[in-house]
């Protein structure tokens, strides 16, 4: 097979249709059953947005109540997910933590073996519902604190901070956690999505595809780019009492020396979009918002200044991990639960798109060109 025929990472290739989400790299857009994330982000709920997620429309004002009470009643952590939870080492990342939980609320789920479309509806919605208190009491317990039970009082984002800190966030706060949630809630066929669509494909079961959408997620090149941004950060050196200008200084000469060296920096780059992330300009208004709200100045330098100097040298524009690993800093995450973020809110794409390949499956089972060893036999 001639070497131009193999697409490798499958770049380019078309695979499905979805109704989903529509990226276009050419105009930097990002619809959301045709609705634009802007717009989503700017006037909805997180929660909202799951249910268009799912059903393709925004909820009425019935549809929504019902909807968040159904959520708000699934929000407990289940004392069972909370042992196997206890049992992972702290020295497991709280990716692990995620996956194994996933795992085990699909295990543990009374319609588990039950893959109808309201059957996969109802575990999409208890997983939404379910996957903050993991990631809130992981956080917790990793810092010897107590698990904080959720309040039915609060919507999404304000409980999932409640969670994780056991105290109210202020309305700026919740505001850009609500955005983030958002923005990382779907982007058509990304890698975790597409591993998760390979697995529903052959008739799996929902948590199963929810378990290797996390694997894929955990990745450096794709969700863990978030978490790899504050390690940046850090290797620059946060010194909050610079100025921006000074951080913005040290981070231009930090970059420009990893690029020489030919370093690979987590958080530029993307494969569909080559001008800029649809979703970055959206999300660093938010990170702008916590920077003020934080009073921490420093912090837009060391982001200017990285970005800044990777666009002189090689024109590589920020993708939406960019700005949301410093949002999730500043709010007090500790870095390595930046990635179990991005899960929580991508529960709902990845959910919509596993229901939408089984309303017109086709196993997902590609060829491959064969370079190994010619025929031979044993001696
Ligand atoms: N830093 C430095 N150089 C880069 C970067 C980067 N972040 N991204 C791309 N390049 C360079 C490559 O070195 C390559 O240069 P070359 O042609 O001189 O060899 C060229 O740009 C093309 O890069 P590829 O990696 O081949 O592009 P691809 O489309 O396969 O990669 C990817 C996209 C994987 C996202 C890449 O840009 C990357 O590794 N970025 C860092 C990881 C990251 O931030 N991932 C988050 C993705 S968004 C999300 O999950 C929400």
């Amino acid at each position: 097979m001639a070497e131009e025929e193999i697409k490798k990472g499958l770049a380019g290739v078309v695979v499905d249709y979805t109704a989903v989400s529509k990226v276009n790299p050419d105009t930097n857009s990002l619809l959301y059953r045709g609705y634009p994330v802007q717009e989503l982000a700017a006037r909805c709920s997180f929660e909202e947005v799951a249910f268009l997620l799912w059903n393709g429309e925004l909820p009425n004002a019935e549809e929504l109540a019902a909807f968040t009470a159904r959520e708000r009643a699934g929000r407990r952590l289940d004392p069972v997910v909370k042992q196997v939870v206890d049992a992972i080492p702290t020295t497991a990342h709280p990716m692990d933590v995620c996956r194994t939980a996933a795992s085990v609320m699909g295990a543990r789920h009374e319609l588990s073996e039950d893959s109808s479309r309201e059957a996969n509806m109802a575990k999409a919605v208890d997983l939404f519902a379910a996957m903050p208190a993991v990631v809130a009491y992981d956080q917790r317990r990793r810092r010897g604190q107590d698990l904080v039970e959720p309040r039915d009082d609060l919507g999404y984002s304000a409980n999932f901070l409640w969670m994780a800190f056991g105290e109210e966030s202020v309305p700026e706060v919740v505001d850009a956690f609500n955005v983030s949630m958002i923005l990382y809630a779907e982007h058509s066929f990304n890698a975790s999505t597409f591993a998760g669509r390979v697995i529903m494909s052959t008739l799996s079961d929902l948590h199963s595809a929810v378990t290797g959408a996390i694997g894929a997620l955990k990745g450096p090149l794709h969700g863990g780019a978030n978490e790899a941004v504050m390690h940046t950060f850090d290797e620059i050196g946060i010194r909050p009492e610079e100025s921006l200008e000074e951080a913005a200084t040290r981070a231009k000469a930090w970059m420009e020396h990893a690029l020489e060296q030919k370093k690979k920096v987590m958080g530029f780059g993307h494969r569909v979009y080559k001008h800029g992330d649809s979703r970055v300009p959206t999300m660093k208004a938010a990170l702008d918002k916590m920077i003020a709200h934080y009073g921490r100045p420093e912090l837009l330098g060391l982001y200017n200044g990285l970005e800044t100097a990777m666009d002189e040298a090689k024109g590589i524009k920020p993708n939406l991990d960019y700005p949301a690993g410093p949002t999730y800093h500043l709010m007090g995450f500790d870095t390595l639960m930046f990635t179990p973020l991005f899960v929580a809110s991508r529960i709902t794409g990845w959910t919509a798109h596993f229901m939408e390949q089984l309303d017109s499956n086709s196993l997902i089972r590609p060829l491959s060109a064969y370079n190994g060893a010619e025929e031979r036999h044993v001696p």
